[in-house]
């Protein structure tokens, strides 16, 4: 029984880690001298972001520097705009050779050299897994991928080699990396986000800053972050991208709010707005949380940037506008700085004139531009003429893709093996089904394209699942299977070929997808791929499942037939050559789900769910679960110890536990701490995740593994929507130890 309540203020005094006093000393004494000097119209340019299309020439496809002079004049001379985004925009924003993006950066950049006050343009870009928009940059597993490596090393190499990329193009800003966390699998961008868990997605996220910010983003090869999409636009209840989330304020704050906190921690300078809405109020309208929150609580002092179009669509779609102007007006006022309008000036009038009638007033203008320059001269874009880095330094090279071959091996999740993996490389394998000989289901949205889909396009020296199995084995390969995902794949065919080979690799998923274009009505397969499933089972083969796709594509009466089940998600470019390294026990498997693997369409209940849940006939039953992931060897957990077993209030616990490698292969194992606040006065999630650590051991090799439990990890929103530590006793979980202690009040 609880009996002592206490609010503890965890997070006061914690503010992001920018160098304050040098910020204002060097920084702010610039932006007041700037500010002083502009003109309202200049003020009004920078707080408008266009997309390339408004200074493109007609067909960019063929030229060189398909920027159009006049337009770009307009643009930069005559609306001041303060920054671009995008690729250029035909064909299909496909990716450029990084001279190309270089020629165009500069032009750029020598067009705000020669306005009155050379005020530069931030150039933004979504490298969101590396150079999207970059032709032979090294793309890496998506963020969901990312997250079951469970390795935040990874991300925050993938954050440094990103931010060289970005750079070396001449490019300056990075709409990445997503905060919000991943819990409705039907939403099609789930696969860009770190997973269900708030302490998951909070550690991957910072790491990646922190690579690709470093210290000081204005470094050679660093560049700024933007964390998106601020809040809860991941949780929409219908599953459908751009709709509502219904999220408490509690809840909010329990999940959504804490990633963008680590984000604004780690020093991300800008944040980008919510495309939808949460509780009948657009992000774009949301005083509440873009400036009582996320100012005003989180400490946030960079940037916001709207969503695409996000401003107009408070007209056009919430209706909570009564005309453009309106919808300028309340996301200017909410606390939007930037507006990515994106495809002509219409912001830019709009504001010109509520500022001109003082319905905007000018400190809300000064405010925004006031940031917006800030963030500019800490990327140190004023002293740089041009790309800080060679073109060199943004392509793939040997050192990138190792660790980008690293990070799709420790992506990959073996959910399933009775005794069928490590394959022999004498085995003759059928390959087959629509995912087996493509790189675009293995890479996702924002990959060369912005959907992702366009497989040509796609290096042909990268490995697809049937290329690597056929470099792979001296075994006889066969392929049945089509050219595209969706093409019809003769059955009977399969069902031949799979009589007169030892084993079956049959690869799933979907193709690939971002944003609206995504969205599905429901998580099963499509029904051709589980006839091709079937038919495969009734040859008595024994089968490996492997899928790729971004969300868990309902897989159970499949996975319960397969001996093997391989769950690949998004690995990036390196994902057929990882894949094929694991189903030959070249590597040993060491991904974790990051997510709750759903076994029927509505079973979606994450893993820290409520007791609830998990109470009478309600049970907690995915497929997999979430952090579950098997290896080669085997791993034992022993001799869980807390220091102590009675703490006061705000005091944290060490825990200790021994990690064993049982077995007779090399192996990582991730060691996952997760606790229970046995009764509180809000109901406590059964478990959470509160601390991880990924180790490697050898057979034999045994390690003690040491971790921290703090208050603010004792600690939750109370009734009062204050985040409190309760006295009362708590369960600690690692493997299949427990351990018990109790929190008092002194
Ligand atoms: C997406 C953002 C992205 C932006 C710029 C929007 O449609 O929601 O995630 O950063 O486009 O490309």
């Amino acid at each position: 029984m609880k009996v002592f309540s206490i609010l503890v203020l965890l997070v006061a005094g914690l503010r992001p880690t920018v160098n304050a006093q040098y910020i204002n000393q060097h920084i702010e004494p610039k932006v007041q001298n700037l500010l002083s000097q502009m003109t309202l119209e200049e003020k009004v340019g920078q707080m408008t972001q266009v997309d390339f299309s408004v200074i493109s020439v007609q067909d960019g496809q063929n030229a060189e520097n398909p920027i159009d002079s006049a337009k770009l004049e307009s643009a930069i001379v005559q609306h001041h705009v303060g920054s671009i985004l995008n690729a250029p925009t035909t064909p299909n924003n496909r990716a450029q050779p990084i001279e190309k993006w270089r020629t165009i950066t500069q032009a750029i950049r020598d067009a705000s050299a020669q306005t009155r006050l050379k005020i530069p343009v931030i150039y933004g870009i979504d490298a969101i897994h590396g150079g999207t928009y970059i032709q032979n940059a090294v793309l890496f597993p998506q963020a969901i991928s990312m997250a079951a490596t469970f390795n935040p090393e990874l991300s925050f190499q993938e954050g440094e080699i990103t931010a060289r990329t970005v750079k070396a193009s001449g490019l300056d800003w990075n709409f990445s990396p997503v905060m919000d966390i991943g819990r409705q699998p039907l939403w099609p961008r789930l696969w860009e986000t770190y997973g269900e868990d708030v302490y998951l997605a909070s550690a991957m996220g910072k790491a990646f800053i922190r690579g690709h910010q470093g210290d000081d983003f204005s470094a050679a090869d660093k560049a700024p972050n933007c964390l998106k999409h601020y809040v809860g636009y991941s949780y929409p209840l219908n599953g459908k991208d751009r709709t509502p989330a219904w999220i408490g304020e509690r809840a909010l704050r329990e999940y959504f709010l804490p990633g963008f906190q680590a984000g604004v921690l780690a020093g991300a300078p800008t944040v980008m707005v919510n495309s939808a809405e949460v509780d009948g109020i657009p992000g774009h309208a949301n005083y509440h949380y873009l400036t009582e929150i996320l100012r005003g609580e989180m400490g946030f002092t960079g940037f916001t940037v709207s969503d695409w179009e996000d401003i107009n669509r408070l007209y056009t779609r919430d209706k909570i506008a009564a005309t453009p102007r309106d919808a300028v007006k309340i996301a200017v006022m909410a606390g939007v700085d930037m507006s990515m309008v994106p495809l002509d000036f219409t912001f830019y009038d709009l504001l010109l004139d509520l500022a001109k009638s003082g319905e905007v007033p000018m400190s809300r203008i000064d405010e925004a531009v006031a940031r917006i320059l800030k963030v500019k001269l800490q990327t140190g874009l004023f002293e740089r003429d041009q790309p800080t880095l060679p073109a060199e330094a943004g392509l793939a090279n040997e050192a990138s893709n190792a660790i980008n071959r690293q990070a799709a091996e420790e992506a990959i999740v073996l959910a399933k093996n009775q005794s069928l993996l490590p394959l022999s490389k004498q085995a003759s394998v059928l390959v087959t089904g629509p995912a087996a000989n493509l790189l675009s289901v293995m890479n996702g949205g924002w990959s060369i394209t912005w959907q992702g889909n366009i497989e040509e396009w796609y290096p042909q020296d990268k490995l697809t699942l049937l290329r690597a199995i056929q470099q792979k084995t001296s075994g006889k390969v066969t392929y049945v299977g089509g050219q595209r995902f969706g093409d019809e794949i003769n059955i009977e065919q399969a069902v031949t070929e799979a009589r007169q080979h030892d084993v079956v690799v049959l690869a799933l998923g979907e193709k690939t997808y971002t944003e609206t274009i995504g969205n599905i009505d429901s998580l099963e397969l499509d029904p051709v791929q589980l006839q091709l499933a079937r038919a495969i089972f009734a040859t008595g083969k024994p089968v490996i499942l492997v899928t790729f796709g971004g969300r868990p594509r309902i897989i159970t009466e499949i996975a319960e037939r397969a001996q093997a089940v391989l769950l690949g998600f998004l690995p990036g470019m390196e994902g057929g050559a990882a894949m094929a390294d694991i189903v030959f026990g070249d590597v040993n498997p060491s991904g974790k789900l990051p997510l709750s693997y759903p076994r029927a369409t509505n079973d979606i209940t994450p893993y820290d769910h409520k007791p609830m849940e998990a109470f009478e006939a309600n049970q907690y039953k995915p497929l997999y679960p979430f952090g579950h992931g098997l290896s080669y060897t085997r791993f034992e957990t022993s001799g869980l110890k807390l220091n102590k077993h009675t703490i006061n209030l705000g005091e944290s616990v060490h825990v200790s536990v021994n990690v064993k490698n049982a077995g007779q292969m090399t192996g990582k194992e991730v060691v996952l701490v997760y606790l229970n606040d046995k009764v509180g006065s809000v109901t406590r999630p059964v478990k959470q995740l509160k601390a991880f650590k990924k180790i490697e051991l050898e057979p034999g090799q045994q390690q003690t593994l040491n971790f921290t439990l703090t208050a603010e990890d004792m600690s939750f929103i109370g009734v009062d929507m204050q985040r409190i530590i309760e006295a009362g006793d708590f369960k600690v979980m690692v493997g299949d130890e427990t351990a018990h202690f109790s929190v008092i009040k002194p």
